[in-house]
């Protein structure tokens, strides 16, 4: 199984602390790139991404002739997921580059964890309900940001200071545990 991991973050609050997440995830032997939308990038920092991971957070699809920037990663994690995004990926729409690498795991089979953060004000959106369910059966991995409980996605609340960039990471899927994860080349 590929050792990559792609993290990818979408627009809201939670994406300020997605280096968290790369670090945690590092410390599970994963080698993380950090992939994020444009609306993302107004939260994260990228300069710590950077630190950790060794490679900016990439926003911009490759252009074409450039060769893949990493490898095709062997898990695949959404911290924050947005209402915008969720709906985006549960109907196949690909209009940015993080769309597209997620679009393309849920298609090829590539474990995806999904760590939500819509509120109340959008869970009742007719779309979203089914959108859920059919990402659910389809084999997502929901993680809850307050709580770090696994399944039945819920609204979050302004809670999220509860998260623990922990609960992000797969279990049972770690990648090589001996060895310690460092930055490759840029
Ligand atoms: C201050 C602020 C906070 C936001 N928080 C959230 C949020 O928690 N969840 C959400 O789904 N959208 C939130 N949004 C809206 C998204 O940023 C917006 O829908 C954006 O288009 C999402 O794009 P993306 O899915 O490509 O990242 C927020 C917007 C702003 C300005």
């Amino acid at each position: 199984m590929s050792e990559y991991l792609a993290l990818v973050a979408c627009g809201a609050p939670l994406a300020a602390r997605v280096h968290e997440v790369a670090a945690a995830a590092q410390r599970h032997g994963w080698v993380v790139r950090v992939v994020a939308t444009a609306s993302a990038m107004n939260w994260v920092d990228a300069e710590r991404v950077e630190d950790i991971t060794g490679h900016a957070p990439l926003v911009e699809q490759r252009r074409p002739g450039e060769p893949k920037r990493f490898p095709t990663p062997g898990h695949v994690v959404v911290c924050p997921a947005t209402f915008n995004s969720i709906n985006k990926l549960a109907t196949g729409i690909m209009d940015n580059y993080a769309a597209g690498l997620v679009c393309e795991a849920l298609a090829s089979g590539t474990p995806l964890t999904i760590v939500p953060t819509v509120g109340d004000a959008l869970w009742g959106h007719p779309a979203l309900a089914p959108h859920l369910a059919r990402l659910t059966s389809a084999g997502v991995r929901f993680v809850d940001p307050g709580s770090g409980r696994v399944g039945d996605p819920r609204p979050t609340g302004g809670d999220v200071d509860a998260f623990n960039p922990e609960w992000a990471i797969p279990t049972g899927t770690a990648a090589r545990t001996d060895r310690v994860a460092r930055p490759g080349p840029r």
